[in-house]
């Protein structure tokens, strides 16, 4: 008999499995074991097994709709300051190329963030936290990159590793020291990625700070060339590495992460056919990022078609980030995936549950299917496609994670 420690019964299971050949993945008319923190059974209402219905908490779904806790796979939830003011002047019609040239751009939250002390940052970075988490996200990624020197990216690492503990939400940790040339470094970009490499990803391994090592790969960031070094570097160290890729330009960085056998490659705008290959061939997911495609009036679309032909797997994610994406929801994301960029709603579900869940090399997450963890969101939904389609409905009826309600 099963002993399980938590029951939902009646309930439309969106289980985002592509082992179960219904859309979404869907099992309807169902029900759901937890113990311990996992998934011990699911299945439909008519294969229910055994369970002691007295001594077992069991919550009746009434026909809701449960989904995999989301997944925010691609952010950069820690920053201070506010970049408005850039804002404006783009409206004006600087752009964004422009302003970071001027010193603005990421050099200016470089300023706040340096600036900013560690309880300051903490509240930040629980607000945001818990801003995703109202709308259903249980697991987010946070970058570090507006630190930039030794002691300010360890600070905004070690607040990863502070908020994942402190935070319901899973917080996975990204070491992106190389996302700008910092001001002090201006004009020798070399020397900074040597500090990267030589003195930063060093200290990030040995105190574990990080789970993965991203670069901004861009003409405004850093070259192929020495995007390449800290990837050697970071795999040299036992870490896994992906990139801002393609974002602005075409630099070829989904090629390169793809040749380290690289998690993601994220943005994508200008990637090419020859950058889809590589990234199929290496099973390197494409992280869609709409917000930052719309607060750039970008007009150059992420090669979608073929990413579908070639058979890459597409996540979404938030960027959520103070100078391209000051947009901190996953449920925009997903509307912004279909309209702007003309995803079905189950491939954007699919983007915020089981393919970022492999963005970030999580095998434990983003489906619902026995032995996986019991991050569960369920909803107030006629049919997963609500959950693209309408923006600003607070649908969210109930979030487990690890089995354990938090709202
Ligand atoms: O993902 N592209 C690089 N990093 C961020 C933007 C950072 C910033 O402008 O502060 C992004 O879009
Ligand atoms: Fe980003």
């Amino acid at each position: 008999m099963h002993n399980p420690d938590l029951v939902i019964l009646d309930v439309n299971l969106a289980t985002m499995d592509p082992s179960i050949a219904a859309p979404y993945g869907a099992i309807e008319q169902a029900a759901i074991f937890v113990k311990e923190g996992n998934i011990t059974w699911l299945g439909q209402m008519d294969a229910l097994p055994e369970f002691d219905a007295l001594s077992t908490p069991v919550i009746q779904g009434k026909g809701a709709w449960i989904t995999p806790g989301l997944i925010d796979c691609h952010t950069h939830i820690l920053f201070a300051g506010s970049r408005a003011q850039e804002f404006e002047q783009r409206l004006q019609g600087v752009s964004y190329q422009e302003i970071a040239a001027q010193g603005g751009g990421i050099a200016s939250t470089v300023r706040a963030t340096r600036q900013a002390d560690v309880e300051a940052l903490f509240v930040l970075g629980k607000t945001r936290l818990n801003s995703l988490m109202k709308e259903g996200v249980t697991t987010v990624e946070s970058k570090s990159g507006y630190g930039l020197d030794l002691d300010n990216e360890l600070k905004l690492l070690e607040m990863n590793r502070l908020l994942d503990t402190h935070h319901p939400v899973t917080v996975q940790s990204t070491f992106l020291g190389a996302h700008a040339v910092p001001p002090e470094f201006k004009g020798r970009a070399e020397q900074y990625v040597d500090l990267v490499c030589d003195v930063m990803l060093p200290k990030v391994a040995q105190e574990k700070l990080a789970d993965a090592v991203d670069v901004f790969c861009e003409n405004v960031g850093f070259s192929f060339e020495q995007t390449k070094r800290v990837f050697d570097k970071a795999t040299e160290l036992g870490l896994k590495v992906k990139c801002h890729a393609e974002q602005l330009s075409n630099q070829h960085g989904s090629e390169l992460v793809a040749s380290f056998k690289g998690l993601s490659a994220d943005h994508i705008e200008y990637l090419d056919e020859t950058g889809v290959i590589a990234m199929a061939s290496a099973g390197t997911v494409a992280v869609l990022l709409p917000t930052a495609y719309y607060f750039l009036r970008e007009t150059q679309q992420p090669p979608i078609a073929l990413l579908r032909e070639h058979n890459v797997a597409m996540a979404l994610a938030s960027d959520f980030n103070p100078g391209t994406a000051p947009l901190c929801s996953l449920r925009l994301v997903l509307n912004m995936g279909c309209t702007l960029f003309r995803l079905t709603p189950e491939e954007a579900l699919a983007g915020v549950t089981v393919n970022a869940a492999k963005a970030l090399g999580l095998g434990d997450r983003g489906m619902l299917q026995v032995g996986l963890r019991a991050d569960l969101a369920m909803w107030n939904i006629q049919h997963p496609a609500e959950l693209s389609y309408q923006f600003g409905v607070n649908d969210l009826l109930n979030l487990w994670i690890l089995g354990k309600l938090i709202q």
